[in-house]
């Protein structure tokens, strides 16, 4: 049976939850009978039941009616069913249990830990397992969840906002909005995709920033991740208000993104001042440049964002897009 335009509903199914099941990866399950949906689930929101687990739970409700057991149906299954006890219990178990007897995977689990174990375990119980059906559509889905554990570091993008002269911010610390309200309202958008935002002490002090994704749409807003070892900081500030903060007080940039990696982030976005981005720069650790850039000048009272000599491209960044939002444009550098 060709199972493609299956698996291709189960991806699709499961794009609608790409900003709430974050920083989990998205997952798509549907149950068919020969060629019949019996159940379409999906790994809705961080935390909640697993796609597998849904879509059986919801062709319980047709047992009988549309099929009588279970080793009837065929599983879709997006991503390869986990074998191991997380925030729920082993979706590969629960296929077991339920008596499914063909499941067909559209990638493995790209976790070292997990990878091919879910698909073991169900083989080893009797279950009939296909895989890398449309595989690259689910990478592309997933594609911070997947870059983390092929690179072993998360996804990390760097965003900027300069002014026509590369000025980030005035000397003297008044506050001043380098770009249009259409830039930062696109901002907003950016942030939606990262799993944490991070940034500095200075930034905090100087600025006062939320930094939560402010959109239409539902949102697991990201872990926001302060560097600092100012200690006079006060939980007053925006950032922390409703927010999942951690105030990490390394310096060692290479040790900082080691020790992230180690949670379930797979993306973060740095907004932070120049200090902050040319150390993240300088560690050869980011992937993306974001730069918002304004047409109008701050002139001599501005902080530069690199020194008179330096450009993105100086750090290895080719630029990939660059479009107009209003009066501005972005600009979208990747690693060569
Ligand atoms: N235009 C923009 O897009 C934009 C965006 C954000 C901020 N800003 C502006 O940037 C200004 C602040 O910039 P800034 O350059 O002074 O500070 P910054 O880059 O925001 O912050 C440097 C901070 O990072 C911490 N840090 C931790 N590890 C570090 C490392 N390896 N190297 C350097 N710093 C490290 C420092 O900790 P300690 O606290 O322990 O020193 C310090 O608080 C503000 O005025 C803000 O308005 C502009």
């Amino acid at each position: 049976m060709n199972y493609i335009k299956y698996m291709k509903r189960a991806i699709s199914n499961a794009d609608a939850f790409k900003f709430t099941a974050k920083p989990n990866p998205v997952v798509g399950a549907l149950l068919i009978k020969d060629n019949q949906i019996i159940s379409q689930g999906e790994h809705e929101i961080f935390g909640s039941c697993h796609a597998e687990i849904n879509a059986i739970a919801k062709a319980k409700k047709e047992l009988g009616k549309t099929f009588n057991s279970f080793d009837e149906l065929t599983l879709i299954c997006t991503l390869e069913p986990c074998s191991h006890h997380g925030k729920t219990g082993p979706c590969s178990d629960a296929i077991i249990k339920a008596g499914i007897k063909k499941v067909v995977i559209g990638s493995k689990d790209p976790n070292p830990l997990v990878s091919g174990k879910g698909i073991k375990k169900l083989i080893d119980n009797g279950v009939m397992v296909e895989f890398d059906i449309c595989a690259n559509e689910v990478k592309k889905q997933n594609k911070h969840f997947f870059f983390k554990h092929e690179n072993k570091k998360p996804y990390i993008a760097v965003k900027i906002a300069s002014s026509a002269d590369g000025k980030s911010h005035k000397k003297n610390g008044e506050r001043i909005f380098i770009t249009s309200n259409e830039s930062r309202e696109d901002v907003q958008i950016l942030r939606a995709d990262y799993d944490s935002i991070l940034t500095g002490g200075n930034t905090l002090l100087a600025d006062n920033p939320q930094m939560n994704a402010r959109v239409k749409f539902p949102v697991n807003q990201a872990k926001k991740i302060l560097l600092s070892n100012k200690d006079n900081i006060s939980y007053d500030y925006k950032f922390f208000q409703e927010a999942d903060v951690e105030i990490i007080k390394e310096r060692n940039i290479h040790k900082i993104v080691s020790q992230i990696q180690k949670s379930p982030i797979n993306s973060i976005l740095v907004e932070a001042g120049p200090k902050l981005v040319n150390a993240f720069l300088i560690s050869n650790l980011v992937d993306e440049v974001i730069i918002y850039k304004s047409p109008n000048k701050v002139g001599d009272d501005g902080v530069n964002w690199f020194d008179e000599e330096t450009t993105v491209e100086n750090f290895g960044f080719t630029l990939e897009s660059s479009y107009k939002i209003e009066s501005d444009i972005k600009q979208i550098y990747k690693k060569c």
